[in-house]
């Protein structure tokens, strides 16, 4: 079983459910948005607020041209992460920065490497963001992931020349710059604020019970243009950092 078949519904949960909360922020934009699923990220927008525009950005050809055929109502963008100033262009068109945006970031980041500069990467969108608006990242952990299977997987992705970063929970946490944590903060995808209309159906023949590969997820509000302070460090992450290596976190 890959890393891919462990973690991806898990990370799929936590967009689905994190969009259920952000949606007060009728814009979303869903940045390495994927393959159309279902319940998508829009399917939940919309149930909660039908008037919400989505906005779903990847770097992918043929994601953007499923996207395009099955997603009639999303308005979809052909960029890539690591280009955020273009990203920001194409949208400027599209999207009233002057009321707070959704910015879903769902297992995409642990594809741009240090050398990328997320979080460099994160302050053009953040410079963009009006207050009230939320970031939802999830992200392939260290914490939590034993270390044989990091190493393995990195390599794995390495030999096929594509990049494929395990960070911490601190360095996901650092992420939030600027943003303060909703509860319950920084925690394996899976538990945050896990709600069954949104929980897609998965497989349960040869499922482990636990995630051989652990992902974390979070969602952030940005108070005022000016805070760019720590962000909050909730209990659930001092419980996730204190968690030995192997399977880990609450
Ligand atoms: C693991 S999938 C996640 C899909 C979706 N967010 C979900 O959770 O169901 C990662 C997606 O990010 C896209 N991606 C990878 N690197 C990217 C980059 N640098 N810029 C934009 N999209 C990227 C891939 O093409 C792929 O569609």
């Amino acid at each position: 079983m890959t890393w891919t078949d462990t973690t991806a519904p898990e990370h799929t949960g936590t967009d689905r459910n994190a969009q259920a909360n952000p949606s007060r922020n009728r814009q979303v934009i869903d940045i390495g948005t994927g393959f159309p699923t279902s319940p998508s990220p829009w399917e939940v927008a919309w149930d909660i607020a039908p008037d919400t525009r989505v906005i779903g950005v990847d770097n992918d050809a043929t994601v953007l041209a499923h996207a395009r055929a099955h997603a009639h109502r999303v308005t979809t963008v052909d960029g890539d992460l690591r280009d955020p100033a273009a990203i920001v262009a194409r949208l400027d068109g599209l999207v009233d920065w002057s009321e707070p945006v959704a910015l879903a970031l769902v297992a995409v980041l642990h594809f741009l490497t240090e050398d990328d500069d997320p979080a460099g990467c994160l302050r053009v969108f953040r410079a963009k963001m009006a207050p009230g608006s939320r970031l939802v990242i999830s992200h392939i952990a260290r914490d939590g992931t034993p270390a044989d299977v990091v190493e393995s997987v990195e390599r794995m992705y390495r030999d096929k020349a594509a990049p494929l970063v395990f960070r911490t929970a601190r360095q996901i946490l650092d992420l939030f710059d600027g943003f303060t944590l909703e509860d319950p903060g920084l925690v394996p995808v899976e538990t945050w604020r896990p709600d069954p209309r949104f929980t897609p159906d998965l497989p349960t023949i040869g499922a482990p019970a636990t995630p051989l590969v652990q992902g974390l997820g979070a969602v952030g509000v940005l108070e005022t243009r000016s805070r760019h302070g720590e962000p909050t460090a909730p209990p659930s992450l001092r419980r996730v950092l204190r968690a030995p290596p192997g399977r880990g976190g609450p």
